[in-house]
């Protein structure tokens, strides 16, 4: 590296302490970015340790992107533990938020405790996460209190989609953006220890974040945020389609992945795979062995089912 210049790349894995809360809370005050992932695997998890990540979310974005439902609506509380107990096995050092599906946390307090509990219990992460303001914010109180960290989650909230009038911006209104504020001065009120802010104006946020003191995570709000979180998948370019305006590709991976099957199909098909290397070897005189076995005139199937190594 030249002189002046500085690294951005995030040191190996052994030589950086677990993340945790006071770390965050510092990067939040000295302005150093905060980067954040989703993981549902061990393979996805191991990249986002080797990569130097501070933060890993085990989204229910994995409704959609790894179990393939329409939206995050379906996932189960079970589905999610699956998933967050891969990733935990993946993770040495980024602290791992496991995010709250849709039924495990509006109904009561108990509940959402109870399920806030399952989460770190059976998957050992962390923390845990919840979409919306509202009702949210008493359940984030009630999560809080039983000792779990709690990441609040405004703007567009997919569980809620729906009631937002679809998978679109919010806060574009002086309404609603003072509805957003609002959230997420109430779940900073209860003691979230940061905040995801998704698909707001870039301005918006930046009138927000500076009226906030918990680190903000961004995800289509801009640069203001204290750090940024994309879906694994859509980053790498898995996920194929539609592609919401916010998300930016560092990869083709699917298309990678497609083009390796196909060659592994061919070279099946055209019988170039497998290749020697790709064979075990036997002791000649084994070989030998087996096939005189194998040559007597005598054998049939009944006989060899009864047949002893030969001494
Ligand atoms: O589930 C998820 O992946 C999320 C992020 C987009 C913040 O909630």
């Amino acid at each position: 590296m030249s002189s002046g210049a500085r690294s951005h790349t995030a040191p190996p894995s052994g030589d950086r302490p677990p993340m945790s809360l006071p770390r965050l809370a510092e990067m939040k005050a000295s302005g150093e970015p905060i980067v954040m992932v989703t993981a549902y695997d061990y393979p996805s998890a191991s990249v986002a340790e080797a990569a130097g990540v501070d933060m890993v979310l085990v989204g229910d974005s994995a409704a959609m992107v790894v179990l393939g439902y329409p939206g995050t609506e379906p996932v189960s509380m079970d589905e999610m533990i699956v998933l967050g107990k891969a990733v935990r096995r993946g993770l040495k050092t980024p602290l791992m938020v496991g995010d709250m599906p849709m039924g495990s946390y509006e109904a009561s307090n108990e509940l959402a405790v109870q399920n806030a509990q399952r989460l770190v219990k059976e998957t050992g992460c962390q923390t845990v996460k919840l979409e919306a303001g509202g009702i949210s914010v008493e359940r984030a109180r009630a999560i809080i209190r039983a000792g779990i960290p709690v990441m609040g989650h405004v703007g567009l909230t997919p569980q809620t989609a729906t009631a937002l009038g679809g998978y679109k911006a919010q806060g574009k209104t002086a309404k609603d953006a003072v509805k957003l504020f609002e959230d997420a001065l109430a779940l900073q009120a209860v003691g979230c220890f940061a905040i995801v802010i998704e698909a707001v104006p870039a301005a918006i946020t930046d009138a927000i974040v500076s009226r906030l003191e918990v680190p903000t995570i961004g995800i289509g709000a801009g640069p203001s945020t204290s750090g940024q979180v994309l879906v694994f998948h859509d980053l790498l370019g898995i996920t194929t389609g539609h592609m919401a305006k916010f998300v930016k590709r560092y990869a083709n991976v699917h298309e990678t992945m497609v083009e390796a099957v196909e060659r592994y199909g061919d070279e099946v098909r055209s019988h170039h795979f497998p290749e020697p290397d790709h064979v075990y070897s036997v002791d000649p005189a084994e070989l030998a062995q087996f096939r005189g076995y194998l040559d007597q005139e005598s054998l049939t199937s009944a006989k060899a089912w009864e047949w002893e190594p030969l001494p």
